[in-house]
């Protein structure tokens, strides 16, 4: 079997590490990390007619696509087309992520418990809905309609942060189109979780559950981060509260999909903040998360290729083994991120010890040395018989290597981190 990764980062680079235990791996554009361990093309993942170029070339078994900017931008139809089998969802379930308006309007359609919500394409008048909310319910999530890079959500408790919101997103535009439309829905508290599900249209089949770390800083301090970790499993998250997640979540989207004409052939990662007991929904993403990914594969037992084949051809999902290890990633990022940082400072890895895994995200080779090249530089994943063991692993790995221009959190799978 021939899988084709598309993408750069630490997520395609786990895709890579576990796909190729049981296939060959090509990978466009890939990485250093993931060149080790698959042939790679440099192309872009925004480079269609090159990508169908490939495609035709090497006619992979399968195409997986891991970003989210080619799916929405139609990649997955564009290589159906030409016969490929692939797992990702076309341009019209991968508005899900698109598009926090329709993933709202699903939401409702579906009946899935989410927040009270409106959108508006109006400042005055999201301003003035914004305003009765707070004062009824004492706060609202002012959100970017349109794919903002995790920029596009803002939480606001008073009437200023309200204005200041709408003025940054519809009036100023500082999101660009992704802000002329703006969904303002009530502030839920609780704990967040997210369930990744495998989807072949019609069924799906659920990963097991992964918590990340959003604040740049131990003790989620700090600004807010594409994930400075990870671990799984998460004691915080029962079996039952998964359960209850597939029926009254996971479930409904898929049918209402389907009662769109929208054939959803991929991950579908939904984010849910549970309140009383309760998931509501806060939102779909389209894609295997980074960097959930890393911790959940190295959780997984052999066969995930052909689940991946299965849901991207609509047949029946085999289920993967899940082992019974605890897997953490801690992310090694370059000074400064998520701000300004450097790029291109040379970095020697040393090798990985017993149940460490390194996967490689903002990294290059320049004349065959490697050096950063991104914000979140690596993903140090460890697995161990509980998250004790792997914490001490990862952290053990971090610690020896003394990585130049690089910071990690130290409380990533904490004991009192967990939830
Ligand atoms: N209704 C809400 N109530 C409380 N917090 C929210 C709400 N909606 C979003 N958030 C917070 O904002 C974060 C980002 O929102 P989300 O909808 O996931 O957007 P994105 O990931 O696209 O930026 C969530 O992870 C959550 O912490
Ligand atoms: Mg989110």
């Amino acid at each position: 079997m021939k899988i084709l990764i598309i993408g750069s980062g630490g997520r395609e680079h786990a895709l890579a590490w576990k796909l190729s235990q049981e296939a060959e791996v090509l990978a466009a554009p890939g990485n250093p990390g993931i060149a080790e361990l698959a042939q790679c093309f440099e192309i872009a993942s925004n480079d269609f007619a090159g990508l169908e170029a490939l495609c035709n070339r090497e006619k992979p078994d399968l195409v997986v696509i891991g970003p989210e900017d080619p799916l929405i931008a139609g990649l997955a139809d564009r290589i159906r087309g030409l016969g490929v089998p692939v797992f990702g969802p076309g341009r019209d379930g991968a508005a899900l992520e698109g598009s926090k308006a329709l993933s709202k309007e699903l939401m409702v359609e579906a009946g899935i418990r989410t927040a009270a919500h409106q959108t508006f394409l109006e400042p005055e008048t999201a301003l003035y809905y914004s305003l009765q909310r707070i004062q009824e319910v004492g706060g609202v999530a002012v959100k970017a309609s349109g794919a903002a890079l995790g920029k596009g959500v803002v939480l606001c408790r008073t009437a200023d942060e309200a204005e200041d919101a709408i003025q940054m997103m519809m009036v100023d535009q500082e999101l660009g189109p992704a802000g002329a439309t703006v969904v303002v829905e009530d502030l839920l508290v609780g704990f967040e979780f997210s369930l990744l599900s495998l989807c072949n249209g019609k069924e799906f089949w659920s990963l097991p559950v992964a918590q990340d770390y959003k604040r740049a800083l131990d003790g989620d301090r700090g600004p807010n981060t594409g994930g400075m970790g990870t671990y799984s499993p998460v004691p915080a998250v029962s079996p039952a509260l998964v359960a209850q997640t597939e029926a009254d979540v996971v479930g409904p989207t898929l049918h209402a999909l389907r009662a769109r004409g929208i054939d959803y052939r991929g991950v579908l990662f939904t984010g849910l903040m549970v309140q009383g007991g309760q998931p509501y929904l806060l939102e779909y993403n389209v894609r295997f998360g980074d960097p959930e990914t890393q911790s959940i594969l190295q959780r997984m037992g052999p066969g995930l290729g052909a689940a991946l084949v299965a849901c991207a051809l609509g047949e029946p999902i085999p289920e993967v083994p899940v082992l019974d290890q605890a897997a953490v990633t801690v992310v090694a990022a370059s000074r400064g991120y998520p701000g300004a940082y450097r790029k291109g400072v040379p970095l020697s890895l040393p090798p990985a010890g017993d149940g460490v895994t390194i996967f490689q995200a903002g990294t290059n080779s320049v004349e065959g040395q490697l050096v950063t090249a991104g914000g979140r530089v690596l993903g140090v994943g460890a697995i161990g018989t509980d998250l004790a063991e792997a914490r001490t692993r990862a952290y053990a790995w971090l610690e020896a290597a003394d990585l130049e221009g690089l910071y990690f959190r130290r409380d990533i799978a904490a004991p009192e981190t967990l939830a």
